[in-house]
């Protein structure tokens, strides 16, 4: 009695078994195909968060990209990374310096930006002088470099050797000043901002407007400065700040302010541009005006082109064949 009872039980799994492989098979065998590579490849969950426009790089991909831009064979780079940077042969400093461009705390012109580079060090807890051994260390490295690369390279050694240890993690990188007028060209195409207002903004003019408003709520969305649920990330207002250093922006004054401001604002859009009251005053007109201003000019030259005129598509006259359905497809080549 018992047995028959188990035995059905057991039928039973195996026959759930049965269908849950299945269903895996045919999940395997049906699945729809990928769409196109996608760089880099998701991990884990296949849905990743929207990132707008700014990118998170660790220091180790940067490396990487720049290995491939240069040709340079990943080996030659481990070894390098084995030796802790150390005694880096010209080719191989200038693959700093790519990484630095890359992720945004080096510029040829203007050299190191230190508050991009922090972010991909990290101090001992209880190493208080770690900031000025940077300094001091790139100050004096520095006077003797003659290229660029030379640069780029010692002043990765001094953050390595004197600031704190290379963290692993995806860390922000600013927008170029041509990417973010290219988010504020994409944000007055989405926000479908009026010529009026382009005109007035182009001028330098910028309005206190809802309109304006929320654009620039897009704007600081697009850059990855602004979270609807997390509000300002003032980490990354800092870093993105690098032309006008503002240390500011870490401390609480700046933040309780903007955060009393975003709640005193029923409206988003409001809140946020109020808000850049709270901001240190250090620049002056204010990156964001920079950009708006000569988006609001890309914009309306884009708008000024003339309509595309209607062209006849260009059909080459091809004569026509007779194809004989049954007949060789290539005429036999005789064997010589
Ligand atoms: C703010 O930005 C920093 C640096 O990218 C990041 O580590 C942190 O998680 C961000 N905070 C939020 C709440 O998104």
């Amino acid at each position: 009695m018992l047995q028959s009872k188990q035995l059905a039980a057991m039928g039973y799994l195996v026959g759930l078994l049965v269908i849950a492989l299945a269903g895996v098979t045919s999940a395997v065998l049906y699945a729809p195909r990928q769409s196109p590579v996608v760089y880099p490849p998701p991990q884990g969950s296949a849905i990743q968060e929207s990132y707008f426009a700014f990118q998170l790089k660790s220091f180790r991909r940067s490396l990487k990209e720049c290995a491939e831009y240069w040709e340079i064979p990943w080996y030659r780079v481990q070894k390098l990374i084995d030796n802790n940077f150390e005694h880096a042969s010209k080719d191989l400093q200038c693959l700093i310096r790519c990484a630095g461009v890359n992720s945004g705390w080096w510029d040829d012109l203007d050299g190191l930006r230190y508050t991009v580079i922090e972010s991909y060090f990290q101090p001992d807890v209880d190493d208080t002088c770690y900031a000025d051994r940077t300094k001091e260390c790139i100050d004096q490295r520095l006077s003797s470099c003659r290229t660029d690369c030379a640069k780029a390279y010692e002043s990765f050694m001094c953050y390595l050797q004197q600031y704190g240890s290379l963290k692993s993690s995806e860390e922000y990188i600013p927008l170029t000043r041509l990417e973010a007028i290219q988010v504020a060209v994409d944000c007055i195409n989405i926000l479908q901002v009026s010529d009026d207002l382009l005109n007035q903004i182009s001028q330098g003019e910028i309005p206190d407007i809802p309109e304006v408003h929320c654009l620039y709520r897009c704007q600081y969305l697009g850059e990855g400065v602004y979270d609807t649920q997390y509000r300002f990330n003032f980490s990354r207002l800092y870093i993105r700040h690098y032309d006008t250093p503002s240390p500011e922006f870490l401390g609480d004054e700046i933040y309780n302010c903007a955060q009393s401001t975003l709640e005193a604002n029923s409206d988003e859009c409001t809140g946020v541009f109020r808000a850049r009251e709270c901001f240190p005053v250090s620049d002056s007109p204010s990156r964001t005006v920079t950009i708006l201003t000569t988006a609001a000019g890309v914009a309306l030259d884009q708008k000024r082109c003339e309509p595309p005129i209607y062209r006849e598509p260009y059909l080459p006259e091809i004569p026509f064949i007779q194809i004989d359905p049954v007949g060789p497809l290539v005429d036999p080549v005789p064997y010589k």
